[in-house]
């Protein structure tokens, strides 16, 4: 995801903006850029790639004395990870750097365009740096024209602006984005999206609030608040630890991942949704062409999300699929013929296994397509065509946010088939695709329901086993339960189809037995709840996870009421995630780097 970095004062800019966006790496990116403001005159650089490539062009660069200057690290939304996609954006006399989404960008350059002003990247960022120039025209200070151009934004933020007219001053904006600024004796002033870059550089730092903007000077800090009061900074200290301010404050990376998948989902989301249809850029519309079948295989989590296509694809897009383990798939000789899709998951794009099935395909003459997190990996590289998840970078080795942008990227194709086969009606389609709008605010993780797994949590480390259990989508997200807890805490647990406990799982029923039972009121309620009601007949210890009330559960973790089985499914999703992460803490486990698991496999 992107990083910010700025920098005002007497010291090397350029190395400290190259090192600040160093350590923002782990972030993931696909270009970077930045700019330096010296005696009115600015220099900025911009590469694809790596940052190697960006210290390549920037190694004759020399910045001594007084200079400000901004950078930033990009992972491609809109727009193809190129140089003029890259950040800092020009206009005629500023620069500018940004994270998050303006949602109306649109809007405001299609304004820009029709008042003559060119635009040199696909970019929404770019109307930034066009407005604050055009306001600048009609107002009396930069910053009268920053201020102006901030409250004319929609959507969320974190951008630096410097313009050549004032060489001392960077002008800041957050609403939405991450940003913080850290100060020291020396007069400098140093900005970033997240704690890491700012470490051993100054020890007082404030973060700043949403609708917060301002500028900086030698001499100055200046915020207001987004009804244009000024206020005081409050400074904190800043860690001297780095491991943990990549985490951002959170015990786990496994729990950062968690709770950022609601802005991971949005960026998924991005500009892929429009009223009444999905597109996807990336997509030649002809991949599907004489497609009668889709083939789905993967391995682990990844398996799991793509379980759960299966159901969509043929409920929505009425296109026949089928999906398998990867390591199995390989050596069964299975029929391959040309009117099949083959689509490899994998959050990584290296698991051998699938990498191999994806060959075979190939090999066989089959169109392909992979859905993945990683730009340029094996599989990308090898695919016909690519769908990437936009997760960032997943450290956890429990996946938690890789899957849930993989669900939502299938939840969008079944909705792309399903127009293109006209399988839904368009009326449909609109409502679904306002359900999965809603889906980045339904996975917010509420403090509430936190605490009350942490709470619960500590009376189920223990047993001879955990069924997670459900139906139709439900049954893939049990079994996703199921991996994490045992991926974590050690603890035996399987993922089972609610209606096939009877046959057999049901004579291991006692009150050791812990079943995790999920039950979305939209979608096979009563049927799921008898067979939970089976279990609790033979004294199973079940913990119930709806948002209707279940008196025959011993634990109940309530849900929010959704008007969908899909965005029940989200919810579910953050409860049977913090439910693992609860365990594996309790038991004092190594939640990210969990003993014998790697978190991309590349060996069969
Ligand atoms: C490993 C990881 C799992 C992951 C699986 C598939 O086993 O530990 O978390 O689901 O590989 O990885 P992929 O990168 O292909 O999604």
């Amino acid at each position: 995801m992107c990083g910010i970095v700025g920098y005002l004062g007497d010291k090397n800019s350029k190395e400290i903006l190259l090192s600040g966006l160093k350590e923002l790496e782990y972030r993931g990116y696909d270009s970077a850029g930045i700019a330096v403001l010296q005696n009115g005159k600015v220099d900025s650089f911009k590469a694809i790639g790596k940052l190697v490539n960006l210290e390549e062009k920037t190694k004759d660069y020399i910045t001594e004395d007084f200079s400000i200057g901004i950078g930033h690290t990009r992972w491609a939304t809109h727009g193809k990870p190129t140089e003029l996609n890259a950040h800092p954006h020009i206009g005629d006399e500023s620069y500018v750097v940004h994270n998050g989404i303006i949602e109306n960008y649109a809007e405001l350059k299609k304004q820009l365009i029709a008042d003559g002003v060119t635009f040199l990247s696909q970019t929404d960022t770019e109307v930034i740096v066009h407005q604050f120039e055009k306001n600048l025209k009609i107002s009396d200070s930069a910053f009268e024209a920053f201020r102006k151009t901030i409250s004319e934004l929609k959507g969320a933020y974190a951008t630096l602006l410097v313009t050549k007219g004032e060489s001392k001053t960077i002008f800041f904006a957050k609403n939405g984005s991450p940003m913080l600024v850290g100060v020291n004796d020396d007069n400098e002033k140093y900005f970033a999206s997240s704690d890491t870059p700012l470490i051993g550089q100054c020890s007082d730092v404030n973060y700043f609030e949403d609708g917060d903007y301002g500028y900086v000077t030698p001499t100055e800090l200046a915020i207001f608040t987004k009804d244009d009061v000024k206020k005081e900074a409050i400074f904190t200290k800043l860690s001297t630890n780095k491991l943990s301010a990549q985490k951002d404050g959170f015990r786990f990376f496994m729990e950062k991942e968690i709770y950022e998948q609601s802005s991971v989902i949005a960026d998924t989301l991005l500009g892929r949704l429009y009223d009444d249809e999905i597109l996807f850029d990336e997509l030649d519309d002809s991949l599907f062409d004489g497609i009668n079948e889709i083939k789905l295989c993967a391995c682990g989590t990844s398996y799991h999300s793509a379980l759960t296509a299966t159901y969509l694809f043929e409920r929505y897009a009425k296109i026949k699929t089928s999906v398998e383990v990867a390591s199995e798939f390989r050596y069964r000789q299975p029929i391959m013929s040309k009117d099949t899709l083959f689509v490899v998951i994998s959050q990584s794009g290296e698991t051998a296994d699938t990498l191999e099935t994806l060959k075979m395909a190939k090999a066989a003459g089959l169109k392909t397509l992979v859905i993945c997190n990683v730009d340029n990996s094996s599989m990308v590289r090898l695919a016909d065509a690519c769908i990437l998840t936009r997760a960032g970078v997943e450290k956890g080795v429990a996946s938690t946010k890789a899957f849930a942008t993989q669900v939502t990227v299938f939840w969008m194709m079944a909705l792309y088939l399903a127009k293109r086969n006209n399988s839904l009606s368009s009326q449909e389609i609109v409502k679904q695709i306002n359900l999965l709008r809603e889906v980045p605010s339904i996975v917010k993780v509420e403090d509430e329901m936190h605490e009350r797994i942490k709470r619960l949590s500590k009376r189920y480390l223990h047993g001879h086993g955990f069924f997670f259990i459900g139906r139709d989508v439900f049954y893939p997200l049990a079994l996703e339960g199921a991996l994490k807890l045992k991926e974590i805490s050690y603890l035996h647990a399987e993922g089972y189809p609610s209606g096939e406990m009877k046959h057999g799982p049901i004579a291991l029923a006692d009150p050791e037995l812990f079943t995790i039972a999920l039950l979305p009121q939209h979608l096979l309620y009563e049927k799921a709840k008898s067979n939970v009601e089976e279990l609790s007949a033979r004294d199973s210890t079940i913990c119930a996870i709806s948002s209707l009330a279940f008196d025959k559960a011993d634990d109940f973790i309530p849900i929010n009421e959704c008007t969908d089985y899909m965005l029940e499914f989200f919810e579910m999703m953050i409860v049977v995630q913090i439910f693992s992460l609860e365990i594996s803490a309790r038991l004092g486990n190594d939640v990210d780097m969990p003993r014998n698991l790697a978190k991309s496999v590349t060996v069969e």
